[in-house]
């Protein structure tokens, strides 16, 4: 049984006062709920103080972005070992708008994928296609190249760890959620690519969110579907009521 997981993420929302507010509210609407893994992932700017209050919940952190050096003259970044260190356990790569407006691409995310595998780092793994390419009929053959890309040389053992969101681009903050039979269809195509790189087992154990307009009147009927092992959350994670309703709607 994969345990479904639940992240927020805040995009290029919040200070530190606002995130600290949220973490307040948040931890008291979920407190004593079981049955799926909660993640706040903030701005670089909040992390330390989401870390300090989230000290002793069960409520993961997870960053948004990282480089893939150790270190080293790269004004602008953040390494992945910092990443840890202020108590990070995911990090999100690849989300679409990293793809769409900082060049990020599979071989780029793939080194990612390595860098924080090394430091410990659960990556969350972002693809999904553009409104066009789902209108082409192109969406296997992209979230395939995104998939193969990303992942490429991972051991078996590390595939297993991993967290990938399928994220149609175009139910990105635009209201238009996919329904959840075609969310379904291509988690589960995922699911395939996974054990044909990794092998049953892996695959099995890969959670596979769906993100895009995520909200709490539609979470329950997406997080039913087989293949559907948590979300994503932009928009509606970023009030500590709606994101909590989410929570409780997945189980
Ligand atoms: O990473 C989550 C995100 O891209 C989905 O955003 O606002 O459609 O829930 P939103």
């Amino acid at each position: 049984m994969r345990e479904p997981i639940i992240a927020a993420n805040w995009k290029m929302y919040k200070t530190v006062g606002e995130a600290v507010n949220f973490v307040r509210g948040f931890t008291g609407l979920v407190a004593g709920v079981t049955g799926v893994e909660m993640a706040l992932c903030p701005p670089f700017t909040a992390l330390a103080a989401v870390a300090e209050q989230l000290a002793g919940t069960n409520i993961a952190l997870g960053a948004q972005n990282m480089y893939w050096a150790d270190e080293g003259a790269f004004t602008g970044e953040i390494a992945p070992g910092m990443l840890k260190e202020i108590g990070c356990r995911y990090v999100i790569l690849g989300h679409s708008e990293r793809r769409q407006y900082f060049g990020e691409t599979d071989e780029t995310v793939n080194k990612k994928v390595h860098a924080a595998l090394k430091y410990g780092l659960k990556p969350i793994v972002c693809v999904g296609e553009r409104l066009e390419e789902r209108e082409s009929g192109t969406t296997e053959s992209v979230v395939r190249s995104q998939v193969e890309g990303s992942l490429a040389g991972l051991t078996v053992e590390q595939a297993a760890g991993l967290v990938v969101a399928y994220e149609p681009v175009w139910a990105i903050g635009t209201g238009r959620t996919a329904s959840a039979e075609d969310a379904q269809q291509v988690n589960a195509f995922i699911r395939g690519l996974l054990r044909d790189m990794f092998g049953d087992a892996a695959a099995e154990a890969v959670r596979i969110q769906y993100g895009g307009s995520v909200k709490p009147g539609n979470t329950a009927r997406l997080m039913a579907q087989p293949d559907i092992d948590g979300a994503l959350v932009g928009g509606a994670g970023l009030q500590a009521d709606s994101f909590a309703e989410i929570v409780k709607n997945s189980l």
